[in-house]
């Protein structure tokens, strides 16, 4: 489809990681079920990274064993390490992420360790998703700015990003981690990434703190992205991320697409009940 845009639903992972309250398995694994009937094409449902960093996701193998799948829905897990890259296998995901970040301080206060270094970690987890035939996202976090280092080069996040894309992964997601982009910080972001990684194989996963994300958007579409992660009902932000507010809400991109021509193949009956159970969830949990 010529017009199609692709929401890449992050809910029950980005959505729900930072929630402070432990919410039940059976919350998660219904909110779940419930989006894969949506007409999303991949939902991030888990995390295996440690349970001492993100105890929220410390159930994520629990979750990936009780959903009910879709055929036509990838369900998708983030992987920090070896060791989480073989928990996500154990949990039969359809495929992984890895996620490093532009900055220094970010990388060391959510991965602890330096770009370099993660660059390094993630390529037996490249080599074991060859074998395993599972494909592998790449996230870049703080494309525009840092809670620890301040504004971010676009050189930078262009040097990370032609380094995941030659270690082999399909897709790059650029992360406004805190949401404070700018379209003219995205714009200039994307000008220097785009010089080396073909435009086909970016997505934007942008946080709406400063209420930019559609905006911002806008000047991915420019650029010809196709690809937008979200939440539904703007849930989300990241532990390590002081400040920042939850991902762009789903409904707001599906309104605002369609409002521009693009088409999303998404339900919108099924997004509108997701809205309402991600509203219950966090009423039930503060
Ligand atoms: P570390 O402390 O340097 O690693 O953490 P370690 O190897 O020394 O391990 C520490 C402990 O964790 C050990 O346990 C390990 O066994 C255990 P202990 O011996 O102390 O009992 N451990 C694990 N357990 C389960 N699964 C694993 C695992 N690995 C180690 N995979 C590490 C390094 C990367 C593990 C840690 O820093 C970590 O888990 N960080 C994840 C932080 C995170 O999940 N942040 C949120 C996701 S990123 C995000 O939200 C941004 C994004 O949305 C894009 C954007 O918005 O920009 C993607
Ligand atoms: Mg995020």
């Amino acid at each position: 489809m010529k017009n199609f845009v692709e929401i890449f639903e992050v809910g029950p992972r980005d959505g729900l990681q930072n929630e402070r309250s432990r919410i039940a398995l059976d919350d998660k694994i219904a909110f779940i079920n419930l989006l894969s009937r949506g007409g999303f094409r991949r939902i991030e449902c888990a995390s295996f990274v440690s349970p001492k960093w993100v105890p929220q996701m410390a159930d994520s193998a629990e979750v990936m064993d009780g959903i009910e799948r879709t055929s036509t829905v990838s369900y998708a897990a983030l992987t920090p390490n070896l060791r989480g890259f073989e928990r996500a296998v154990m949990a039969r995901v359809d495929e992984v992420s890895i996620f490093g970040s532009a900055s220094e301080g970010f990388s060391k206060a959510n991965i602890n360790t330096s770009i370099s270094e993660s660059l390094e970690r993630f390529t037996p987890i490249m080599l074991a998703a060859k074998e395993e035939n599972l494909p592998v996202r790449g996230y870049i976090s703080c494309v525009t700015d840092c809670p620890y280092d301040g504004s971010i080069s676009p050189e930078s996040v262009a040097k990370v990003a032609n380094e995941l894309l030659l270690m082999g992964c399909y897709e790059i997601a650029l992360g406004d981690t805190l949401g404070k982009g700018t379209p003219e910080k995205i714009h200039n972001m994307l000008t220097s990434v785009t010089e080396d990684v073909p435009i086909n194989r970016l997505a934007g996963h942008f946080h709406d703190t400063n209420g930019l994300a559609l905006a911002n958007i806008d000047v991915a579409l420019d650029f010809g992205i196709r690809v937008f992660d979200a939440a539904v009902g703007g849930l989300g932000g990241c532990p390590y991320a002081p400040g920042a507010a939850g991902n762009v809400a789903t409904e707001k991109v599906v309104c605002h697409l369609e409002s521009l021509g693009f088409e999303t193949g998404l339900d919108s009956s099924i997004v509108d009940q997701a809205v309402g159970f991600a509203r219950q969830l966090r009423g039930k949990y503060h």
